[in-house]
């Protein structure tokens, strides 16, 4: 047996402008993304029965195992997980390498730590580790570029999962450029008790604005980017924020309540629901994570620091995900 383990990030966009749906369902983005220190895990074993088994176990901040959270997991089709799909799309290539298409059967245990649903990029995340464990167990030797090539094609925010850092990402957000600066930001995520699906997000983002100026105002957003970018993005920016927050007004209470304990700013992130909170430090992030547990909506907190490296091998799972393997 042959085994491989890769993490990769979720992430935050600092900025996120978005213009009219396009003819193929797709929005045009300018967004920057920040990667955080939340990563998805993905453990990746050759099995000798044909074809791809996934199995999800989804993880609290705690470091306990979400229960609920995972039995949903397994109702979902496993063509719809992201990480099946990074699998099937690396399959074709391993026969190629010696793999006979019998002998690259694979087994994938996903650990999950990003919200499901979340707006963070979690489902993305483990295309982006699941391609990186891959290529290293089927000894593809395929590069970054070739991985967010196919990375892509599965979803919008896998190459940004996949790079880390910090990112500019154009088109549907899927083509990305690393970006050089210098920034450390500290995080208090408030998870919200239900996921919001990022299409319905954008449907109602149409909604909002279907004015024959929404164009013009996309598309000077390459030129408030810039500016954005001089002022080392200042200000969080997030076109779908007027969207997710009609969708969900009680997402409005916890950043006011973040605010109120010290936090600088707060936005959904990406098509949320979960709402990222600035703070100054860590100390600050945690007091107001603290707080932010005892709003109803919210499901659980977690603190979070970034820029964070992108999509990885891992010698090991880590040591409470190793807990939660051996206890399972
Ligand atoms: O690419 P991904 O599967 O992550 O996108 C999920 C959904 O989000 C798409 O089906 C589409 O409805 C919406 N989306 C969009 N424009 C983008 C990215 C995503 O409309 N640039």
């Amino acid at each position: 047996m042959r085994e491989a383990i890769a993490s990769a990030p979720g992430k935050i966009n600092l900025s996120l402008r978005v213009g009219p749906r396009q003819a193929d369902g797709y929005h045009p983005l300018v967004t920057v993304f920040e990667a955080v220190s939340l990563r998805e895990y993905v453990q990746a074993r050759t099995r000798r029965a044909p074809g791809i088994g996934i199995r999800d176990i989804v993880c609290n901040p705690e470091g306990g195992i979400d229960r609920q959270q995972s039995a949903l997991m397994r109702e979902l089709p496993p063509q719809k997980h992201l990480a099946y799909r990074a699998a099937e799309a690396l399959r074709p290539l391993a026969a190629a390498h010696g793999w006979g298409a019998t002998s690259a059967g694979v087994s994938l245990t996903v650990y999950k730590t990003l919200p499901v649903a979340g707006g963070m990029a979690g489902g993305s995340a483990d295309a982006a580790a699941t391609l990186v464990a891959l290529n290293e167990m089927w000894s593809l030797g395929l590069t970054i570029d070739n991985l967010c090539q196919v990375g892509a094609r599965l979803g919008a925010d896998v190459p940004a999962c996949l790079r880390g850092g910090l990112s500019v990402g154009t088109n549907r957000g899927d083509k990305v450029e690393p970006l050089q600066r210098q920034r450390h930001d500290w995080w208090a995520l408030a998870f919200s008790d239900q996921g919001l699906p990022t299409p319905d997000v954008f449907a109602y983002f149409d909604g909002l604005n279907s004015g024959s100026d929404a164009e013009a105002r996309f598309l000077e957003s390459g030129a408030d980017l810039e500016a954005d970018l001089d002022a080392d993005i200042a200000g969080l920016v997030n076109d779908l924020a007027p969207a997710a927050l009609a969708l969900r007004p009680d997402l409005s209470q916890v950043g006011e309540a973040a605010l109120e304990a010290g936090a600088t700013e707060w936005t959904v992130s990406g098509s949320g629901p979960t709402v990222a909170c600035r703070c100054v430090d860590e100390a600050s992030a945690r007091r107001v994570g603290k707080k932010l547990t005892e709003l109803p909506s919210v499901r659980d907190t977690a603190v979070v620091s970034g820029p964070a490296p992108g999509a990885q091998l891992e010698s090991g799972l880590p040591v409470q995900l190793m807990r939660i393997s051996a206890g399972r």
